[in-house]
């Protein structure tokens, strides 16, 4: 698989097999994903994998967090706040693909919020990540771990597997602090559940298009 193949076939995955990624395997992916490049080599990412029954537990725990009614507390400003114009239509755009997908209508709130609760049950993945750096750092040094996060999509995608990285599993920290322990000081980013695709699971059918090369880019000759 080349480069541009892996891209083609990446897509956001939210249905799972059970099994998990071997470990010898898994440990080779990761063991890649250490290539990505960082300002000045700085290497500001951590992840910290969580599988078996320690995700089990994690999962328990958001879930009663989120039905508790808590109030998000995620260490950075998250990536949905504050968005507006042709970001804020791209947004709902793509919510609205993914409801329909789902055969669910914009007033069906109650099952909007149930598929949203699925982020936190890392839709069924035998495998979940959560992606850290230290809590004080900023926007560039953000850069970084989403080029790192990228890698570990793309070979995730080589090796036959899946992922959904998830902005939302930054928003409740204090359970995965406490079952997963970050290394001091860091703050979570974005989780990523990962595993193999359930290939039947009508969650998977959603397709999400890009905006147009003209629209993003400029060339001065
Ligand atoms: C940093 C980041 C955070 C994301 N957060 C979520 C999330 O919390 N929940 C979710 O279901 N999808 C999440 N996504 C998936 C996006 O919705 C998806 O990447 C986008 O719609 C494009 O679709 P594609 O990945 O299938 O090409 C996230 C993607 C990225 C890159």
């Amino acid at each position: 698989m080349n480069v541009v193949d892996a891209l083609k076939a990446r897509r956001t995955i939210r249905g799972y097999k059970p099994d998990p990624i071997p470990d010898d395997i898994l440990l080779e992916i990761l063991d890649h994903a250490r290539l990505a490049p960082s300002n000045c080599n700085t290497q500001p990412w951590h992840l910290t994998v969580v599988s078996g029954e320690a995700r089990d537990k994690l999962e328990k725990a958001l879930v009663e967090e989120i039905v508790s009614g808590k109030a998000p507390s995620p260490g950075f400003k998250p990536g949905d706040a504050d968005l507006g114009g042709v970001y804020k239509e791209r947004q709902y755009d793509c919510a609205m693909r993914y409801y329909s997908t789902m055969d669910i209508e914009r007033h069906e709130r109650d099952k909007r919020q149930a598929l949203m609760l699925k982020n936190w049950e890392f839709f069924g993945a035998p495998h979940v990540g959560f992606i850290s750096m230290p809590g004080g750092m900023g926007p560039v040094n953000a850069l970084d771990v989403g080029i790192y996060l990228q890698t570990l999509m793309l070979l995730l995608v080589e090796y036959g597997a899946a992922s959904c990285p998830q902005g939302a599993l930054a928003f409740y920290p204090d359970p995965i602090k406490e079952i997963a322990s970050l290394p001091e000081g860091h703050e979570i980013i974005c989780g990523l559940s990962f595993g193999y695709e359930d290939k039947g699971a009508k969650i998977n059918e959603v397709t999400m298009d890009r905006a147009p090369l003209d629209s993003m880019l400029t060339l001065i000759k």
